[in-house]
Order: C-alpha cells, then structure tokens, then sequence
C-alpha cells in the first residue's frame, strides 16, 4: 500500500478517544455495524429512551450506563434463565477458568455435558458443541443434506430466525449477498399447516433433506400438528429437526419434545443452555450426527470444527446450569411466575379495553405480546409507544424471558408499570395517533431491505 492510501485510509478512520459513554453512544455506528452485534440488539428494535448500554446485570435486574435501574424481563435475549450473575453457575466458570479454557486436546467437561444432555434430551445419542445457536441450526442442516444426499430443506416460514447463515437469511427480504442459487433451495411452509408442508413434498419429490422448524413459538401445535410433521418427514425420507433454542430448558427440561412427546431426528439447543455463557449444542439420533465423527466407512461430514466451540467455562457454566434447573424445579417457576405476569397482562388488557390493541398469548413459562394494527396507528408504533412508557419506569421489555430471579414482587412492580403504560396507549388510541405520543423514532422490522 502506498503512503498516500494509507493517509487516506488514516483519514478516514474514525478513532476511538472517547471522553465518556455518551460519546460512545453517539460513535458506536462509526465502529460497529448495526451498532451491537446481534441486530436484535440494535437501536432499531427499540424506543429512543431505551438504555443504551448496559452495565451490569444482577438477578434479575440489569443498570445502564446511567446509573437507571431496571427489572429486566429481556434476558440477554432469553439467553437467561437462572439469572445474571447467578452463583452457582459462576461459581462453576470461575473454578473452571482457573484451570484453564482452552486445550489442544478435549476436556473431560466437553464429555460430561454430553452425557447430560444425551440423558435427558430424548432425541439425543450424540452432540457436538458451538457457541451460537445459528452455527448449530445450520449444522444440523449439513448433517441433514449428506445423510439424504439431497439438497432442498424446508423451514417454518412463520418461525422468526433459524440462522443467520445464507439457507435461512435467504428467506428474509433481507437476502443481500446470499446467492439466487442457495435461496432457491430453501422452502417454506406455515406453522399448523400440514398441507403446506405436504405441498412442498409434492412439488420436489424426493429432493427436500430436512424439516426445520421451532416446535412451539407463541402458537401452540394445533390438530396433532407436530406428529403430523413427523409423519410426513418420516413419510418422504427427510431428516426431522427440532430448534429447540427458545423452547429448550423452559417448556420443559428434556425440551419441547418431551413436552409434546413428538421426537424429532437432530435438535439445536443454546439460548438457555448455559445462562448467558456461549454455548450451543446439536443433538440427535447416532445414525445421523455419527457422519462427523471419524470412525465411520461413509463419506465424513465436516461437521462444526471450532477452536472455541468446547471453551471449557463455558461448558462448565452449562452443567451447573441444567443441574440447578433441575435441583430447583426451575421450570415450574418459571411457569408459575410467567402465568402470574401472563394473568395479569390479560387483566390490564381487559380493564383498559385495549383488547383491539394488544394480546397476550404464548406459554406461561414464556408470554408472549402481539400489537395490533388499527386505525390510530401501526403494530409497530403501538409497541414502541408501550415500551417506551414501560422503560419510563424502570421495567425493561423486548420479548418475556422469566428466569428463576423473577419473584411475585418484580411481577407486581411490572404490572404497576404496565397499567401506567397501557393508560397513556389508551390516550394514545383515544387521540386518533399513537405516533404522536412517541418520543422519537419507531421500531422497525428487522427484516428489511433497505435503512
Ligand atoms: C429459534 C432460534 N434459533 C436460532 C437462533 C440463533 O441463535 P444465536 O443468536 O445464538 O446464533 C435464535 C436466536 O434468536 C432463535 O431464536
């Protein structure tokens, strides 16, 4: 490079000599893409008063870079389910970082979790580690593609995110530099819609390797519809998997699988898993996932190779993690709490009619909020217009993640909050314009084009 490229190239850089966390604020797009690196997390998909940096985590509230203090219902994007900083788990990572993290050679931890998760995941004889849930997803992709030799996969086209990886970006409107070639192996169906799924086999006899979908999102199965898509899997040779990320350790702590008692042949696991730490699992039948072993005579699957996939505190905060949800019926709290918010939601709902506006649905372990379109405004600008009140006093919502810190009392101090946000939506509906009630800009779809 030349002397004249690298002044240029020197000019151009923005440098990174902040005085304080607000000039971070307004630099972190300089540096950073999307300013956060998940776009979930973006700026985007929140109110302009939302905190915009957070510094810690305790139980289950979390403080900005402000000093506020919020109860957290976010969860690292429902990543926690015990709660931060929880003892027992830390308390294992800190153990373990002290004798070290990364080896040339396994660890015996990378065996332990595996026996753990093969024992109480009914679908599991094997699984191989990563540390996001997308890297597991499109593993169990790969695996599903060799064992059929064929290439076509079908997903949930009602299910938000499988992975950020080309096979499912390809789907969104957001598919800039994924080749027309691999977006046209990807197709998609609608959740509690058989026929859906069995017109796809239909048109591509004998090319579609895999079905993927969440088991459950905010819609339960309908009419038996899992034991359908393994019907219809079984039916047509294709590979069944279960993204287990959002159900996996809180429906149910052998899965949604257990919960329906509908097996699939692979399914990923992560958020959940490890209360924060980065750790993801693929799981599933041995006839499959042994494809990327090296003991076998078939042609090898390069399966997940990573040199921090088995991190080993990260393993470690996995065990004590499904240990103590297990050793405290961690579940049922988490379904006792969520049901406490749930009804209470319902309630506010119901005594500020809002009903045309707002639904609470999902599980009680993990509610759920819809916003509706109406004539006072859009879907989106009702929910930034909510969550913009809701962080006005203390509670910080995107979507609900109960975790075994949540209490009766965080339930209470939420709904009193929430009854003062739904009183100023209601104004809002009442003025004929929610968007004038909000205070800078709306969320937008994620998924989109262009900015
Ligand atoms: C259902 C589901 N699958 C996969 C993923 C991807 O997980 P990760 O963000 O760990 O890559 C997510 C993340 O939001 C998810 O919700």
């Amino acid at each position: 490079m030349d002397i004249l490229s690298i002044l240029h190239l020197r000019k151009n850089k923005i440098r990174l000599k902040m005085k304080n966390l607000s000039e971070l604020k307004e630099n972190v797009h300089k540096l950073i893409p999307g300013g956060a690196h998940t776009y979930s997390k973006g700026d985007d998909l929140f109110p302009s008063n939302a905190p915009k940096f957070i510094v810690k985590g305790e139980g289950c509230h979390i403080y900005d870079n402000e000093g506020n203090k919020y109860i957290d219902w976010g969860v690292g994007l429902a990543s926690v389910i015990l709660g931060h900083c929880y003892p027992r788990v830390i308390d294992a990572v800190m153990a373990q970082l002290k004798k070290g993290v990364n080896f040339s050679r396994p660890s015996l931890v990378e065996s332990e979790l595996s026996e753990l998760l093969v024992d109480l995941i009914p679908c599991a004889e094997m699984c191989k580690f990563a540390k996001n849930g997308s890297n597991v997803t499109t593993a169990a992709i790969k695996l599903a593609r060799a064992y059929t030799q064929r290439d076509y996969v079908a997903l949930c086209g009602d299910h938000p995110f499988f992975s950020f990886d080309d096979w499912f970006i390809g789907t969104t409107p957001c598919n800039a530099g994924v080749p027309k070639a691999v977006r046209e192996l990807s197709l998609t169906f609608k959740y509690n819609d058989i026929e859906s799924l069995k017109g796809l086999f239909k048109r591509y006899p004998g090319k579609i390797a895999a079905v993927i979908l969440e088991p459950s999102t905010g819609t339960p199965p309908l009419d038996g519809f899992l034991e359908k898509v393994r019907d219809v899997a079984n039916e047509n040779g294709a590979v069944l998997i279960f993204d287990e990320m959002l159900t996996g350790f809180r429906l149910h702590l052998s899965g949604a699988q257990k919960y329906y008692n509908v097996i699939p042949d692979l399914a990923t696991f992560g958020k959940g898993m490890g209360n924060g730490f980065s750790v993801a699992a693929v799981t599933g039948k041995r006839e499959i996932m042994e494809r990327g072993g090296i003991t076998h005579d078939k042609e090898r699957v390069f399966l997940l190779s990573t040199t921090h996939g088995a991190e080993t505190h990260s393993i470690a905060a996995a065990i004590a993690n499904i240990n103590e949800i297990r050793d405290k019926n961690v579940i049922d709290h988490l379904w006792s709490i969520g049901k406490l918010l749930q009804d209470g939601i319902k309630e506010l709902i119901g005594t500020t009619k809002l009903e045309n506006y707002f639904h609470i649905g999902g599980y009680s372990c993990r509610p759920a909020f819809g916003y509706k379109e109406s004539e006072a405004g859009t879907a989106l600008e009702m929910n930034t217009l909510f969550l913009q009140e809701l962080y006005k006093h203390g509670v910080f919502i995107q979507s609900i993640g109960i975790t075994y810190s949540h209490s009766e009392k965080e339930v209470t101090e939420t709904l009193n909050a929430m009854e003062k946000a739904f009183s100023v939506c209601k104004k809002a509906v009442e003025s004929g314009s929610v968007k004038s009630f909000i205070q800078g800009q709306t969320i937008r779809p994620v998924f989109r084009k262009y900015n």
